[in-house]
Order: C-alpha cells, then sequence, then structure tokens
C-alpha cells in the first residue's frame, strides 16, 4: 500500500576521494538525484539531499602511495575539488561533507559500539594474508597469485579474470602482495562480523515480497545475493587508515569502509540540521516513519545498500530503512570502460573549465542517455548532435523565436489573447496533460523519458510558431498574431517549469527573460501564467551551437589518453631477455584447425577447443571467451604449443597445450592464425 510521507531524505553514493568525478558518476546518480531533488523541491515538499565524500578504505590509501603524498592530502585535496565541481555543475546538495569529520568519527563509532554492546555482532579469529615486509595484512583486491582452476599467474584475490572464478585469497597458489610483489605469510587476526545469515528471513520478505516495485536491476541483484545465501560479513579491517574499532584489544583495526560510509549520510543530515535548526532534528529525517529514504546508487553498490545498510539500520533499531534504491548501470565512454586508474574519463573539472557555461548541455545528454536499464555510451558525436539539433535547433529556437517576435511586435509586452483557432485549440489540448505525464514519470524515476516528454512540449511550440508564420502573418492579419503569440509565451512559461528539475541553468536564464519570479509546479499546464500586458526582459540566445572544433579537441584528448595507456602497458611489459635457441627449439609449436569449439559452463572466462594437430583431435582450454563468440572459431586454423605438460581444471577438464593468442595493449585478444591454409600438424619454425 502507497504510504503517505511528510518528508523525503534523499541520499547520493559518497564518492571515494581518490579522484576527480566523471560523466559516469554524474549519469549514474549524481544528475538523476539531483532531478528528482529539484522535482520535489520544485513541489513544494520537504526534502534534504545529502552528499558528502568517502575518505576511507583502501583506494584513497593507493593513491597516497602512488603520488607520494599522505593519506590526509589526498582526500583534503580531492573532497575540496569534488566539492567545487558539484556546486559548479548545479547538484543541489543541501550540505555536501566528508567522513573524516569528527561528526561522522563519533556518530559511525557510536553505531559501532552500539551493535557490540548489544551482541550483535560476531568475533572471530581467522587467518589472513600478512605481508612480513610491511607489516600489513591485506585486502582481497590487492592479494595477487596464481589462479588454482586456470593457473592463470596474476589472478585476485577475490577472482580471476582469465577464468572468471570467483576465489577466496587462500586458494592462490603462491600469493602476493599486488603492490610490492612480496610473497604473502598467513597469519591470525581477529575481526568483527555482522551476521547476515541471520537477516535472510526478513530481508528476503522486506524485499522480494515488500518492494517488487524496486527496478529490475536492483530486485534482480538482490533477489541473486538472496537466493545465494547471506553469509556473516566482517566490519573491521586491519588497516591504519579509518575509524578506530571502539573495542579494547582492536588496537590497530578500524571500521570497514563499507561499515562507515553509509552512516556518512546519517552524520553529514546531522551536520546539517545542527547548524540549521529550523530543519528540525537530524533524528527526524533518520527516524520518523513519516520520513521517506531513498538512496541514488551506481549499480556496484547495491549490495551494501540494499542488504548490508538495512541489516545495520535494523540491528541497531531506531532507523527508518530505505523505501527505494534507484540505480543505474554503468556509462561507457566512446565505447571503452570508464577508468580512473587508466585517466580514461570525462572528468567533471575539467569539462567545466573547458566547456565553460555549458552545464546544462552536460546534463541534457547523460539524461537524455542515461544508463537507466542498461550500460550506455557516452558519444562526442551524439553529444554535439543532440545539443545542436535538440536544445539550440528546437527548444532554443522556440523560446528564441516567441521572445524576439513579442520584442519586435509588442516591444516586450504581453499580447492580448484573440479567438482560438482549432489548431490553437488542439496545440493547447497536447500539454494539458503534461503536468501528470511528467509527475508519474519522475515518481517513478524514469528520468530519462521525463525529460523526452519535456522535450515535447518544446517540439510542439516550434512547430507551432512554424506552422503559423506569424512573420507573414503579420502583414495581412495582425490581430491574429497576437493570438500566436500570446500563445507561444505561455508555452515558454511552462517550459521554464518543466525543465527546471533537468536544465537548472538555461530554465533560470529564460525565468529571467520573461520576468518569472514566482513559479512552482502546480502552476504547469496552465495557459495563463505571463498575463497580457506583462513586459517581459531583452531575450537572448537560451543555448549556442557546439562547433566541431570544440568534439575534435576532446576526441584528441581521448586518443591522447588511450595512447599514453598503450605507451605505459608497453615500458610495464618490456621484452623479455635473450633465450638461447636451443631453448627456443624446445617448444613445439604447431598449426591447428579448429573442429569444435564450445563455453565451458560454470567458467565463463573459458572456451573449450577440440583441434585437429594433424594425428588426432585434442582438447585446448583458453581464456578468450570476453573476445570470441565459440563458432567464430571453427575452421580457423590457430598457433598452438603442443608439447606443453597438460593442465588439469577442478571441474576435471585438462588441456592439452595453448592457443597462442596476441594481448593488445586495451588487454583485448586475437588469436594467431596462418596467412594461408596449411596442413594440421604443420610446425611453426
Ligand atoms: O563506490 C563508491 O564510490 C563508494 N565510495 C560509495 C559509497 S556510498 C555510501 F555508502 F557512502
Ligand atoms: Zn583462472
Amino acid at each position: 500500500m502507497e504510504k503517505n510521507f511528510k518528508r523525503t531524505t534523499v541520499t547520493s553514493a559518497l564518492p571515494y576521494a581518490n579522484g576527480p568525478v566523471h560523466i559516469g558518476h554524474l549519469a549514474g546518480v549524481y544528475v538523476p538525484a539531483d532531478i528528482y531533488v529539484r522535482y520535489l523541491r520544485l513541489k513544494g515538499r520537504d526534502v534534504l539531499f545529502i552528499g558528502g565524500s568517502d575518505e576511507h578504505g583502501v583506494p584513497v590509501t593507493i593513491r597516497a602511495r602512488k603520488e607520494g603524498i599522505t593519506v590526509q592530502q589526498v582526500v583534503d585535496r580531492y573532497h575540496s575539488l569534488i566539492k567545487d565541481s558539484f556546486e559548479r555543475f548545479g547538484i543541489s546538495f543541501d550540505v555536501y561533507s566528508r567522513t573524516t569529520s569528527d561528526t561522522h568519527h563519533q556518530l559511525a563509532s557510536d553505531f559501532f559500539k552500539k551493535l557490540y554492546d548489544e551482541g550483535k555482532l560476531v568475533e572471530q579469529v581467522s587467518e589472513q594474508f600478512y605481508d612480513e615486509q610491511t607489516g600489513h595484512f591485506l585486502t582481497d583486491r590487492n592479494i595477487r597469485g596464481e589462479c588454482p582452476r586456470c593457473h592463470a599467474p596474476e589472478a585476485y584475490g577475490d577472482q580471476c579474470e582469465a577464468c572468471g572464478a570467483t576465489l577466496s585469497p587462500e586458494e592462490l597458489i603462491n600469493p602476493y602482495n599486488a603492490e610490492t610483489g612480496n610473497p604473502l605469510v598467513l597469519k591470525e587476526t581477529k575481526h568483527w562480523y555482522l551476521p547476515l545469515d541471520k537477516d535472510q528471513e526478513w530481508l528476503e520478505k522486506w524485499i522480494l515480497e515488500e518492494h517488487k516495485e524496486w527496478r529490475p536491476n536492483v530486485y534482480g541483484q538482490c533477489k541473486s545475493w538472496l537466493d545465494g545465501g547471506l553469509r556473516p560479513r566482517a566490519v573491521t579491517r586491519d588497516l591504519d587508515w579509518g575509524i578506530p574499532v571502539p573495542v579494547e584489544g582492536a588496537e590497530g583495526k578500524v571500521l570497514y569502509v563499507w561499515f562507515d560510509a553509509p552512516i556518512g549520510y546519517i552524520s553529514n543530515t546531522k551536520e546539517l540540521c545542527d547548524a540549521r535548526p529550523e530543519l528540525g532534528t537530524w533524528e527526524t529525517w533518520w527516524k520518523d516513519e513519516e520520513t521517506r529514504l531513498v538512496h541514488f546508487i551506481g549499480k556496484d553498490n547495491i549490495v551494501f545498500h540494499c542488504i548490508v545498510f538495512p541489516a545495520m539500520l535494523k540491528a541497531h533499531g531506531e532507523y527508518i530503512l530505505p523505501d527505494n534504491v534507484p540505480s543505474n548501470e554503468f556509462l561507457n565512454l566512446e565505447g571503452n570502460k570508464i577508468s580512473t586508474s587508466k585517466n580514461y574519463a570525462v572528468w567533471l573539472n575539467e569539462y567545466l573549465d573547458e566547456l565553460p557555461g555549458r552545464q546544462d548541455e552536460l546534463r541534457y545528454v547523460l539524461t537524455a542517455n542515461a544508463p537507466e536499464t542498461k550500460d550506455n555510451d557516452f558519444m562526442w558525436a551524439d553529444f554535439q548532435a543532440r545539443c545542436n539539433n535538440e536544445l539550440v535547433a528546437v527548444y532554443g529556437n522556440f523560446v528564441n523565436r516567441a521572445l524576439q517576435l513579442t520584442q519586435k511586435y509588442y516591444d516586450g509586452v504581453v499580447p492580448a489573447c484573440g479567438e482560438l483557432t482549432d489548431y490553437d485549440r488542439e496545440t493547447l489540448a497536447e500539454f494539458d496533460g503534461v503536468k501528470e505525464r511528467l509527475e508519474q514519470l519522475l515518481e517513478n524515476f524514469k528520468f530519462r523519458e521525463a525529460q523526452k516528454e519535456a522535450m515535447n512540449l518544446a517540439r510542439i511550440g516550434n512547430k507551432y510558431i512554424a506552422d503559423c508564420e506569424p512573420w507573414k502573418v503579420i502583414k495581412t492579419d495582425p490581430e491574429r498574431v497576437k493570438t500566436v503569440i500570446y500563445i507561444s509565451l505561455q508555452l515558454t512559461a511552462n517550459l521554464a517549469i518543466a525543465f527546471e528539475p533537468f536544465l537548472p541553468f538555461s530554465s533560470q536564464r529564460l525565468r529571467e527573460m520573461i520576468c518569472m519570479e514566482d513559479f512552482s509546479w502546480e502552476n504547469l499546464g496552465s495557459t495563463e501564467l505571463l498575463p497580457t500586458g506583462k513586459q517581459l526582459a531583452k531575450p537572448s540566445l537560451l543555448f549556442s551551437k557546439i562547433e566541431d572544433d570544440v568534439i575534435q579537441a576532446q576526441t584528441e584528448k581521448l586518443a591522447a589518453t588511450v595512447k599514453a595507456n598503450e605507451e605505459a602497458a608497453y615500458r610495464a611489459n618490456p621484452i623479455k631477455e635473450n633465450v638461447a635457441f636451443e631453448d627456443f627449439q624446445k617448444l613445439d609449436i604447431r598449426v591447428g584447425t579448429v573442429l569444435e569449439c564450445e563455453r565451458v559452463p560454470k567458467m565463463k572466462k573459458l572456451l573449450k577447443f577440440k583441434i585437429d594437430d594433424g594425428l588426432e583431435c585434442r582438447t585446448i582450454v583458453s581464456g578468450i571467451s570476453q573476445w570470441y563468440e565459440p563458432e567464430a572459431l571453427v575452421g580457423k586454423q590457430v598457433l598452438f604449443i603442443a608439447n606443453l605438460a597438460p593442465r588439469a581444471f577442478k571441474n576435471g577438464l585438462v588441456s592439452e597445450g595453448m592457443i597462442l593468442s596476441a594481448e593488445n595493449f586495451d588487454g583485448s585478444i586475437s588469436v594467431t592464425t596462418v596467412e594461408h591454409p596449411v596442413k594440421p600438424g604443420s610446425q611453426v619454425c
């Protein structure tokens, strides 16, 4: 049953302060959250929009070591950079604080202590990997070693990228520290766990039965976690950066970043409400049943916000649970994954510097192309086309015509509306239902369609004024022109309201041009927003074209990054030491014809080949499924090492050799083949 909420607390994922924010973050989290909040405010609802930087965890410590500065310096630098660029971009947080604040340390520490004191956490000693040379325990992602399944040499502690197996670090053969290369030993350490297994039942009921309305991607991911059975999760770590575990005997241990970060939403609300008592107490926004809690996040954060954080809140006992967790999929850039570590992104701070005054253009394109249901691509050419063909040619053009004609014919004063024609009535009818349609979409987090609906209003206006041709009719029927301009101006005023949540900068400029001091969502759809006789200000262009050289500069910049990454990859992987010819001769490389090729169940990176090697049919397994459809390889002649000792996989599969492939600098794989067909079994020499 729909609940009647009195107020809404909207949170958006706290970005790690280990780098600037990029368009992937914006499209996934901050633009949709900002649209939603601006809409609620415009409707006059009570809402708080909570943001902040996530300054703990391993990523910031890695960045500090890389740059040779302290962790505090890293988080100070990126916190200010991120905060400033959000502000310039018009993300309208009510508060943007940080998890290194005193308020947060206190609140997160108290939260943990309460769970600990009430026996809601489980203490457990386990063996974890330890680097004796640096004196550090390692997180799963920082441990590498040989994969026990496919024997790839550089599997991660939690996953092998070659065969796709999910691993735990103890399974790795010869584990080492990914950063230092030092070998690792197992050492006992004590940690505190949130016993999620005990939450299984209520979480299943709460999510799977009571929140069927959550987006399919969110619901689906939760279901798969729940179907797999929840296990206890450690909420502390052996690290020297973070919030100290407030328990005796826990020296050198801190709260796990995913324990403290979501509590940051609460701490930041507290900071805001303490500073502005008129907003009410922070508890009202987090503990009152009449408050609706909504988390905007990216898809990699789903489990933490839908399962772990709710379990923490429930264990604490005083908090409300999220009512919805709208999560987007990922945004790619020109066909490639956005990557902070590879510097492959459009960084918000750079965009703001390089395309000044064009916040709404980016907001428009990111929403028009939002990855709401599937991963999407940001292409600079598409950015240019949407700006020029939609913002400039439709919305901007319509508004400009309406305002310029008002200046020209009526000195900027709204004319009187005469008798309506059928066409006028049809036009007015078209934007009759726009308010309800927009509300329906926005309340259901369908921002992409909602923006389309607003743009449709502009299209109606553009067509109306083009069809009515007031610049011609003025010579024959000046009275008729008054009506056309009157209707066009009412449409213009409606656009200023409808676009406010999406394009706040241009909406404000437009409101200034039409001297619209008061505006509210409730007036949307009205045909009497600008009364006859009202004096309007001098108009200027709402949007201007994006020229080719701007786009070219951006695509060249990305190409330069790709090139630099390729060169770095080459330098990191230089030609190996010379080997004696006799050693080379020990390798028996041959040509084989692929007879069959198929995927391997449960090992998603692997392809299983049957190869005609000239004498018989042999099985070879190769971790290249990401790059090939198996059928496409059947009939191809490939090079393989024929005398490599057979290697067995956990599921009993044995690989009798290795297919040779070239790994491109971007990590993509291309199998080697021969230029002319040869007999299977031919030697490569
Ligand atoms: O994935 C991330 O970037 C995390 N820093 C998000 C944290 S969200 C919340 F829990 F604070
Ligand atoms: Zn593997």
